[in-house]
């Protein structure tokens, strides 16, 4: 089943174009992985799934409805997209389990015992559940990231969309947020996840789709655009790596 299906997507800021003729198709149980220079339209594609940023113009369906018609409920529509940020955007002046509690009070308006049984459950997954009482100036990177993945995937989410997840960590954090999202493919959580990293990005999908300058160029293996392309804008991108 298609969980999200863009269709000739594009978007302004002003005049100038930061995403043009996206098309994309994401299933069910499917990891993608979106990749390209700063400033390529990444995130601001993310963004548009959850309604972060209104498109100029194109469709997005998800589980076969529009999106992005004006009288969708878009509280509803974040509930079934799950959104984590490069810098986790934790709320500081809240423990770990409060942190994960919120949205399924504030959304799902689950009552406190609930809402804590359900928080438990998703950290305990995550090794979390230990550090429940902790506020996250507290917690290293690599626990930051996990906290937030359990508060998105807390809410049941239908995908999950992930911003640079392992950007802000060191290379041993980077490896063990690696190994969690392979857990959540294996789990069937369908996935897209922006990345800059090529050893996360060969880690949890097969191929990888390339952003340039808002449009995708390449919907390709990674071991075929890291190590044998021809288009001088993969070459920039990948040319400087260690081939994988
Ligand atoms: N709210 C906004 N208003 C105006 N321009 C914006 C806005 N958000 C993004 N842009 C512009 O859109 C372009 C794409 O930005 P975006 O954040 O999507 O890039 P990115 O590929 O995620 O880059 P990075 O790898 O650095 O995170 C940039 O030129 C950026 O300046
Ligand atoms: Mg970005």
């Amino acid at each position: 089943m298609t969980v999200i299906a863009i269709r000739d997507l594009a978007k302004q800021f002003g005049d100038q174009a930061v995403l043009s003729g996206i098309n994309l198709d994401l299933n069910q149980g499917e990891v993608k992985v979106l990749m390209g220079s700063s400033g390529s339209g990444k995130s601001t594609l993310l963004r548009c799934l959850n309604r972060l940023v209104e498109p100029t113009s194109g469709s997005i369906q998800f589980k076969g409805k529009e999106i992005l018609d004006a009288s969708v409920d878009v509280r509803a529509l974040r509930k079934q997209i799950g959104f984590v940020f490069q810098q986790f955007a934790l709320y500081s002046h809240l423990t770990v389990l409060e942190n994960v509690t919120l949205a399924l009070r504030k959304l799902e308006g689950m009552g406190l015992k609930e809402a804590n049984e359900k928080a438990l459950h998703e950290l305990s997954q995550f090794e979390m559940a230990p550090h429940q009482s902790k506020y996250p100036s507290q917690l290293s990177g690599g626990q930051k990231q996990r906290v937030a993945i359990a508060r998105a995937l807390a809410m049941d989410p239908a995908v999950l969309l992930l911003d640079e997840p392992t950007s802000a960590l060191d290379p041993v954090m980077s490896r063990d947020v690696c190994d969690l999202i392979n857990h959540l493919h294996r789990n069937g959580i369908t996935m897209l996840c922006v990345t800059h990293d090529l050893g996360l990005a060969s880690g949890i999908a097969d191929r990888v789709l390339f952003l340039d300058k808002g449009v995708i160029r390449a919907d390709e293996r990674i071991d075929v655009l890291a190590n044998d392309h021809s288009d001088p804008e993969l070459q920039a991108f990948f040319g400087k790596r260690e081939p994988v």
